[in-house]
């Protein structure tokens, strides 16, 4: 029998730390989890166990992790792509930084997980089936400091054998939090709005396709790398992870058909692409992620109409204990 990990998440509050965080307490207890962030959380998970860090307080982290007695980080807080760009040094502070406290600390022994984005590419790599090591020149500050991150986690594990895992999430989307920030916000915030005032104007282009992923996805993909066994983790800087690839067209025309199906009004959509447009016009438009097919055996399972027809299930409900 496998010990139970004791298990600390940065940027606990999150769009993917609160469901990260709830998923984990569901599979090893809730005493095995202690959540932390810069902010306090909502009141519903002030219950839970969570401490405030700041990553970039180092002696703060360390007292943590020694206090109690830590063996897994799950380091989630950063700032997010279209955010990011508001303030370029504060990003890369934050992201890089925040995540050499993390390494740093986990020479120890730690065991890491390192969340990557499909920000780390730029306009110049395939866009159909990126692969894994398509040349990385991002256009973003956040997508630098993730690339920069990559690279970092991978010098950790040569150089002093830290036991770091990372995947490279496309655009996450999920009933249960609200995004952080990101350019594939959108995908969120179609649904919210289709259902409270039955239109959403998008800040993408209607046809710019991108790699996404439903959140059950996400998670699960998070803990089955982190459970593989080491031998099986053959990159240490990040996994591409393919969910599925739709543009903002694509995922009205599911909604709408999906309202309709459930006898209510079809909203209307439109398109006003901003800033974020560009943004997301230098990223890939799908993923290959043979990779971790092969080496711990990631399977997405929610394609576009099972995507959908699960956020109308679940909208307005609370985190479920399974993922
Ligand atoms: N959501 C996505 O679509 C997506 C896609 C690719 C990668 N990721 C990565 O996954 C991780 C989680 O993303 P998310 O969507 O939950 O982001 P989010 O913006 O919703 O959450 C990030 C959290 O980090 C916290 N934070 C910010 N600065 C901090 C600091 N100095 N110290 C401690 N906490 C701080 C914020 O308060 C926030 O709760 C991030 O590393 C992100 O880069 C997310």
């Amino acid at each position: 029998m496998t010990a139970t990990p004791r298990i600390l998440i940065t940027g606990a509050n999150g769009q993917i730390g609160t469901v990260l965080a709830a998923a984990l307490r569901c599979a090893h207890g809730p005493e095995a989890v202690l959540g932390t962030d810069i902010v306090a959380p909502p009141s519903s998970v002030l219950a839970s166990r969570f401490t405030l860090l700041d990553v970039l307080d180092a002696p703060r982290l360390r007292t943590l992790i020694a206090q109690h007695q830590i063996d897994t980080v799950y380091h989630l807080s950063a700032v997010l792509s279209a955010r990011g760009e508001a303030d370029p040094r504060r990003t890369w502070e934050v992201n890089v930084t925040g995540l050499l406290n993390v390494l740093e600390a986990a020479r120890e022994g730690l065991k890491v997980f390192f969340p990557s984005t499909i920000a780390v590419f730029g306009p110049n790599v395939p866009p159909e089936d990126t692969p894994d090591d398509a040349v990385l020149n991002p256009s973003t500050v956040y997508g630098m400091s993730k690339a920069s991150g990559e690279n970092w986690c991978a010098y950790y594990h040569e150089r002093w054998g830290v036991d770091v895992r990372s995947l490279r999430y496309p655009g996450v989307i999920g009933y249960q939090s609200q995004p952080g920030g990101g350019t594939t916000d959108y995908a969120v915030e179609i649904f919210h709005q289709a259902l409270a005032t039955g239109s959403y104007q998008c800040f993408l282009s209607a046809d710019q396709r991108l790699p996404m992923i439903y959140m059950d996805d996400a998670i699960r993909a998070t803990l089955e790398i982190m459970a593989a066994p080491a031998a099986r983790i053959g990159r240490r800087t990040s996994y591409n992870l393919q969910g599925l690839s739709f543009c903002p067209a694509d995922i009205a025309v599911a909604i709408q058909a999906e309202m309709q199906r459930r006898g209510m009004a079809v909203p209307e959509f439109s398109y006003r692409p901003d800033f974020r447009q560009a943004i997301a016009a230098s990223w890939p438009h799908s993923l290959d992620d043979s990779a971790a097919r092969r080496d711990w055996g990631w399977q997405p399972r929610f394609g576009l109409r099972e995507l959908v027809a699960d956020m109308f299930d679940h909208l307005g409900t609370t985190i479920p204990c399974s993922v």
